[in-house]
């Protein structure tokens, strides 16, 4: 078996799943830029490889079993296997989103993307994870969706604004990441969720102080641990975050 570890990154073609697929490739991994839209998954590709990365575009609409399934295909043809697994698309779903007024449809769409659209491709991806020596999942959360921190003293710059479909949306995609953990606790696959911070991209306007480079480092740790890290955790770059 080719020794060169293999990730796909959901969401890759720009932001912080861009930075994300970079920093892998800059590790000499081979990366699968996971991205729904033909120009911006090719321009992505193209963008990574002169930078020296071993980058292969991945059409994948998270939400949409057949992209799914021909995405693990496509894997399993080009590598047979898969080492990590970065959970990375997510949308929030437009503002404002006061639970008062919300259009339910608009909690339906978020939840199929960073909920359900994870499931969907981490259980289409858990065959090939299991063929890797180290697997790892990193799912991209946010700390709003941290009750804890909903629920405490900080303000708006550790809440963000209210927003009743994307910070439930993140704290659902927490919970779910346990459910895995538990099935999965007898094999060796590792799998955590990640806070990027506030970043500047396309989701927030770019109002984000932090650079996607900033952002991606730590799914890059979370993506590259090594065996006996943590398991089942809520990792930012400053430590652990509270569920
Ligand atoms: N930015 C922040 O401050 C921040 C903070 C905490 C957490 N996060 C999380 O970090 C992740 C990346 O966000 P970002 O800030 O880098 O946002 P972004 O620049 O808007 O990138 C989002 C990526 O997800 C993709 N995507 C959306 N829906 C998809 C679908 N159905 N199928 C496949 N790809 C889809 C987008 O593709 P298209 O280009 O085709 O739309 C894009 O590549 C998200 O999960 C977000 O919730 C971000």
């Amino acid at each position: 078996m080719n020794d060169t570890k293999i990730a796909l990154v959901t969401g890759a073609n720009k932001g912080i799943g861009y930075e994300i697929a970079a920093g892998l490739g800059a590790l000499g991994w081979s990366v699968g830029v996971g991205a729904r839209e033909q120009t911006r998954r090719d321009e992505a590709v193209a963008r990574l490889r002169d930078a020296g990365v071993d980058a292969f575009g991945v059409p994948l609409d998270v939400t949409d079993d057949r992209s799914v399934a021909a995405a693990a295909d496509l894997i399993a043809e080009r590598a047979g296997r898969l080492d990590a697994l970065v959970n990375n698309a997510g949308i929030t779903g437009g503002r404002p989103q006061q639970p008062s007024s919300v259009d339910p449809a608009v909690i339906r769409t978020v939840v199929e993307t960073n909920v359900i659209g994870v499931i969907r491709v981490t259980n289409a991806m858990l065959p090939l994870l299991g063929r890797s020596a180290s697997p790892r999942i990193v799912n991209m959360s946010s700390s709003v969706g941290s009750l804890a921190r909903q629920s405490g003293p900080g303000g708006e710059t550790t809440t963000g604004p209210v927003a009743v479909a994307y910070a439930p949306s993140k704290s659902f995609l927490n919970a779910v990441t346990l459910q895995y953990v538990r099935e999965l606790a007898d094999t060796n696959i590792l799998i955590n969720c990640a806070c990027p911070g506030f970043v500047a991209t396309d989701l927030n306007g770019f109002r984000g102080v932090r650079t996607p480079q900033q952002g991606a480092a730590i799914a890059i740790r979370l993506a590259t641990l090594p065996d006996g890290g943590p398991t089942g955790g809520f990792f930012e770059d400053a430590g652990v975050v509270p569920w």
